[in-house]
């Protein structure tokens, strides 16, 4: 049978993506002083769902108001807005797409101006240069039983305001990647020491928001193929939870990889990866994380997406005709182009946009894109030719204007 980018995709749950690319989570920092949705999330959304995408994940949305990723998150924790939040979902779905909501807990890697004293498996802070994340103490058990109970919540609440599934976040650093590490999870109870105790808030997430949902309701996990770290979680240990997750009925696993320590979801290669030899056939593919694919596909159960560096269509019908994967993530050229999926189909495009190569300073990177976000919610075309100085320091005021409003409510 062919395949390619168009084709589509059933789920374990019996659910079906109409196509096979997919709007990674990209955070908006579109939400109220309170962390609720806006009208500006509906607009974004919209543009997405109008642009083609089979799957769109939301940004990052938070399950406890004290700890954010971001001042701009939606947050789901007791401070109403579902009203809003339904519009959101029904804009993000006019197009007969699914839309996911990325739940997460982001750990120690909460900023400092959102929390002074954050939260994580151990008291481990970040190995970053600069003060902007205040050093985390380590939670307590009834606090990890507490996380389990907001993932639950907040699933069964995507739920009921109309988004078709959820995406646990474990990746990038956040929380249930913290516990899976042993670089930062150093606990000797019953949620640290052996993989399978790491594991376990990852694995007891997952059922809590299973039974807080149905069976037919999309549950999928976003995981590090490796943090890309030495004695961090490997891809050896990877192998082994995606065995697990197959136990636990996951029904998209989505590859990356590193954490704020490592960035190698953005492509930065750690000192290992980047001596390592790179075999001709992975640079012409484009997508980094696509060589560990092929390992965890072997044991995985469950459809298998990749997300980092996918941006020619050749490169993502090869993949998907080779078999090493079911569905492509795309995330920075989803920033300024919303309806790529549908200039990639079209065949208007051959290729998405690598706006990150030449065009935004790496440094400026992040800021860049997240600026683009930020002004089609607010229904202005993006600026391709924002400077990458000028969107670090706008950035910076709008973060900070954020962060000031949520101390002010
Ligand atoms: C502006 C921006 C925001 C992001 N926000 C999130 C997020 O909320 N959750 C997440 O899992 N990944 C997030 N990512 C990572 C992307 O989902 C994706 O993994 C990464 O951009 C690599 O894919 P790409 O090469 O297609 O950009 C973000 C990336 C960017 C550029």
């Amino acid at each position: 049978m062919s395949i390619d980018i168009q084709s589509p995709l059933t789920l374990p749950c019996g659910a079906v993506v109409p196509n096979r690319l997919c709007k990674a989570a990209l955070t908006e920092g579109l939400a109220d002083e309170m962390n609720r949705a806006t009208p500006r999330h509906e607009r974004l959304y919209r543009a997405w769902s109008e642009g083609g995408a089979g799957l769109v994940v939301t940004g990052n949305v938070q399950v406890d108001r004290r700890y954010l990723e971001r001042p701009g998150n939606v947050v789901i924790d007791g401070n109403g807005g579902l009203d809003m939040l339904k519009r959101y979902a029904a804009a993000g779905t006019v197009a007969g797409n699914q839309l996911w909501m990325q739940v997460n807990h982001p750990g120690r890697q909460t900023p400092v101006h959102v929390c002074t004293e954050p939260v994580a498996p151990s008291a481990v802070a970040l190995n970053l240069p600069g003060a902007m994340y205040a050093p985390p103490r380590a939670m307590t058990s009834g606090e990890v039983d507490d996380v389990v109970e907001r993932f639950a919540r907040v699933a069964a609440h995507a739920r009921d305001a109309g988004f078709t599934g959820i995406q646990v976040h474990a990746a990038h650093g956040y929380l249930l990647s913290q516990f899976l590490s042993p670089l930062v999870n150093q606990r000797t109870d019953q949620w640290g020491g052996s993989l399978e105790n790491r594991a376990r808030l990852l694995r007891t997430v997952i059922r809590a928001c299973r039974a807080a949902t149905a069976p037919d309701f999309p549950i999928g996990v976003k995981l590090n193929s490796s943090d890309f770290q030495q004695g961090g979680f490997s891809e050896e240990e990877c192998v082994q939870v995606v065995r697990w997750l197959g136990e636990e009925g996951v029904d998209l696993l989505e590859l990356s990889g590193g954490s704020y320590e490592q960035p190698s979801m953005m492509g930065v290669k750690s000192k290992a990866q980047a001596a390592a030899p790179v075999a001709e056939s992975t640079r012409r593919r484009e997508a980094y994380f696509l060589e560990y694919a092929r390992t965890i596909r072997a044991v995985a159960t469950m459809p298998v997406m990749v997300t980092g560096g996918f941006r020619s269509r050749a490169a993502m019908d090869e993949a998907l005709v080779a078999g090493e994967l079911d569905m492509i993530g795309l995330g920075r050229p989803m920033c300024v182009d919303t309806d790529l999926p549908r200039r990639l189909f079209s065949g208007e495009w051959a290729s998405a946009q690598s706006y990150e190569t030449g065009i935004v300073p790496p440094k400026a990177g992040l800021a860049w894109f997240c600026l683009q976000l930020l002004r089609i919610g607010d229904g202005i075309e993006p600026d391709r030719a924002l400077d990458g100085a000028r969107a670090m320091e706008r950035y910076a005021s709008s973060e900070a204007a954020a962060a000031k409003a949520l101390q002010g409510r």
